[in-house]
């Protein structure tokens, strides 16, 4: 629990203040489960995009909304944190790939007009929101008929507010406990990218990150979206390769026991 109000001023306030660090650390390729595992298993997932008109929601500094404009998509990247966008549109004049950006909520997507866009994709940035259902009601209004919203989040049945993984003495990872399941109020996340802690670096300003989350069940999610209007198409639950489980211990926990994020695919009926 926090005394804080984790409102969307609170939202953009905390991802302005962990917006250099985490531009320097994502463009560093530091986050390592994105290089390795949830990135790649993304691109998979979703549909072809060639030629759509593509909204990003939650696109933070922008790396993913350039991986999609290059698979083709006629980008738009939309985040509350106006720290992030002048990094991503910073990057945009540097190497200009026709991406617009734009500063507001996904929960509302004020800027766009009905039936603007083709496809929405988010990664890693709906439970980062705190009002899921208007992020999918808004959503809704700025695709079109059959137009398709895909997203990434962490897969809410794992990682709740008390989860810890189990070890043995020697340190081997026996299972994920989980508690807290249904508790939905929001608390704020410190931690920081896996390549840096191997390396024993902290950040130059010695904080992790500052990552306000909005904790809900398996089933808000999926009513959040049928309520708003969507078919959902597919679900998945990745799994880290055989081979990225044998080469690094920190997947293998999540080959064996548990998937780390969730995908969604769904079509505006
Ligand atoms: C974990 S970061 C992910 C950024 C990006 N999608 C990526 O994968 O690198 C979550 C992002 O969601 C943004 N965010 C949170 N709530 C939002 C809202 N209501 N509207 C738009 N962006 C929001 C934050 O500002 C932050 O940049």
């Amino acid at each position: 629990m926090t005394d804080t109000i984790l409102d969307e001023a609170a939202v953009a306030a905390a991802w302005d203040r962990n917006a250099e660090f985490w531009t320097q650390d994502v463009r560093s390729g530091f986050d390592l489960y994105r290089e390795l595992y949830t990135l790649p298993a993304f691109l998979s997932f979703m549909p072809p995009i060639v030629g759509k008109r593509v909204i990003d929601l939650g696109c933070g500094e922008g790396s993913n909304t350039r991986r999609f404009a290059r698979l083709g998509g006629s980008m738009t990247g939309l985040d509350l944190s106006p720290e992030m966008i002048r990094r991503a549109r910073q990057e945009e004049n540097k190497e200009p790939l026709g991406i617009a950006y734009e500063i507001g909520s996904f929960a509302e997507l004020s800027p766009f007009a009905e039936e603007e866009f083709d496809c929405a994709l988010s990664t890693m940035a709906l439970m980062d929101g705190p009002d899921l259902p208007a992020a999918l009601r808004a959503t809704s209004r700025v695709l079109k008929p059959g137009g398709t919203l895909c997203f990434s989040i962490l897969h809410p049945c794992f990682i709740t507010p008390a989860v810890q993984w189990l070890t043995d003495e020697a340190g081997a990872h026996l299972g994920l406990r989980v508690g807290r399941y249904f508790e939905r109020a929001p608390f704020v996340d410190y931690w920081r990218f896996r390549r840096r802690l191997e390396r024993g670096e902290s950040q130059a300003c010695g904080e992790p990150f500052e990552v306000p989350r909005f904790p809900r069940t398996l089933s808000d999610y999926i009513n959040a979206v049928v309520d708003a209007g969507f078919r959902i198409m597919r679900v998945e639950e990745p799994r880290p390769s055989d081979e990225m489980a044998r080469n690094h211990e920190w997947l293998n926990r999540w080959y064996q026991h548990a998937p780390l994020v969730l995908f969604v695919s769904a079509v505006k009926a």
